[in-house]
């Protein structure tokens, strides 16, 4: 039973604009997602935007001009028809970390500051699981992509955000047009061990 329930969730990439739930339910599981996620120190520190419509496909074309300046010739056409995939999708869910929040936990906790940056992109990954999870759950399809060092400055003024966000993830979301392909596991028993 627990296995059906995390198995929902896999990497989409075949994703469509149509969602068998409204805006409203999306934001309300965003919402949820960003309030109980954990943090260090409950810090706190992780931030989303939820793009849809026309500012998901503002996003998208973002990346587009990002990778036609650094992208090798010979490896755009593959790296635009990728992007195409996430741009036919629904909307997009961009995580962040707030470095204000991240300077402020390291002088909280001067003992703690080496490992502070660490843990908190923890948490930000611990939230961007349980949205995936909580999409999957509702039959949505996401996939989580990096293309944030392309676009943080031009996403940080086009969205006019604050300038203390640092983009962490990009989540494109939708229909599921396609099934993941079948995923390989290496042995459990190389990667957990039980002691009595
Ligand atoms: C921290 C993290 C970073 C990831 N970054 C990317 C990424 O940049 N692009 C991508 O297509 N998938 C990315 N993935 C998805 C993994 O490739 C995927 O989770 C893995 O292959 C297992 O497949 P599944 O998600 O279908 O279970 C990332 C996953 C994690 C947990």
């Amino acid at each position: 039973m627990l296995n059906d329930v995390l198995a929902l969730r896999r990497s989409i990439y075949a994703l469509g604009n149509q969602l068998p739930i409204s805006d409203d339910e999306v934001i309300k599981i965003v919402s949820q997602c960003v309030l109980h996620a954990p943090s260090a120190f409950n810090a706190q520190s992780s931030r989303v935007v939820i793009l849809l419509a026309k500012k998901h496909k503002k996003f998208w074309s973002t990346v587009v001009t990002a990778l036609e300046k650094v992208t090798p010739p010979e490896k755009i056409a593959s790296a635009l028809k990728r992007v195409e995939g996430f741009v036919a999708a629904y909307g997009t869910i961009l995580f962040f970390e707030d470095e204000d929040i991240l300077a402020k936990m390291q002088k909280q906790y001067a003992l703690y500051a080496d490992a502070m940056e660490n843990w908190l992109q923890q948490g930000n990954a611990i939230l961007s699981y349980m949205v995936w999870q909580c999409l999957a759950e509702k039959n949505i399809g996401a996939s989580l992509q990096h293309y944030g060092n392309l676009v943080e400055k031009a996403v940080i003024s086009e969205f006019n955000l604050p300038k203390s966000w640092r983009i962490v993830a990009q989540m494109p979301f939708g229909n599921i047009v396609a099934p993941a392909a079948e995923k390989t596991f290496l042995p459990l028993e190389d990667r957990m061990i039980v002691i009595k």
